[in-house]
């Protein structure tokens, strides 16, 4: 039986519509559902174009009470019969009791070769510093703020002339197919355990 998977996302999307085409019938793991934080996330539309369930829960009415919206969003996984959960530029932390329950389970994907520059505003760090080299890192999630272990990464060259912008493009781009590729071999040796 194929694994289900949910994307979480809060924004554009871009990559949870790479996972969702990489989902093919060959693959060992279907895209079961995608939840959103934010009620005007342009992913949602995204979603829905491509057939596939859209969960929303709107985060301002559960701001002061993380554990509402956990609870939620635990309800949301089970109707769905979540087996693999992947953070797709969703702004929000999860808990250490949630992570618990999913341990091993949560990919992320972020835009920096971590262990550098966690958390956000990545890409003006690495110019800010500098850096020669960009990339993004796909890491399973613990408690720690992008500090789980780095599952695979791809890496980039910084031009003289990148800025946020640039840089951002292409690391998005290159984002959209290392986060697919890990998926495929994190479902296949989830499904073959
Ligand atoms: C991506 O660049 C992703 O790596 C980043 O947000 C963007 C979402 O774009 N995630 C983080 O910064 C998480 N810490 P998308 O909505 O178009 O996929």
């Amino acid at each position: 039986m194929k694994l289900s998977v949910a994307i979480l996302i809060s924004g554009s999307g871009s990559n949870m519509v790479q996972l969702i085409k990489s989902m093919d019938n060959n693959h060992p793991a279907y895209p079961g559902v995608v939840i959103s934080n934010k009620p005007d996330a342009a992913g949602i539309k995204k979603a829905q174009d491509l057939g596939i369930p859209t969960e929303i829960i709107c985060e301002n009415s559960h701001k002061s009470n993380g554990l509402v919206f956990e609870r939620k969003l635990r309800k949301i996984l089970n109707r769905y019969e979540i087996k693999i959960i992947c953070l797709a530029g969703f702004m929000r932390i999860l808990s250490k009791d949630f992570v618990e329950i999913f341990k091993g389970r949560i990919l992320n994907i972020h835009p920096s070769l971590l262990p550098k520059y966690k958390g956000l505003n990545t890409h003006a760090r690495a110019l800010a510093s500098n850096e020669q080299f960009a990339g993004c890192s796909v890491h399973l999630v613990t408690s720690e703020l992008d500090g789980g272990p780095v599952l695979a990464q791809s890496k980039i060259s910084i031009d003289k002339t990148d800025n946020v912008e640039s840089l951002s493009t292409k690391v998005l781009k290159e984002e959209h197919v290392l986060y697919p590729k890990v998926l495929l071999k994190f479902a296949t040796e989830l499904k073959n355990l």
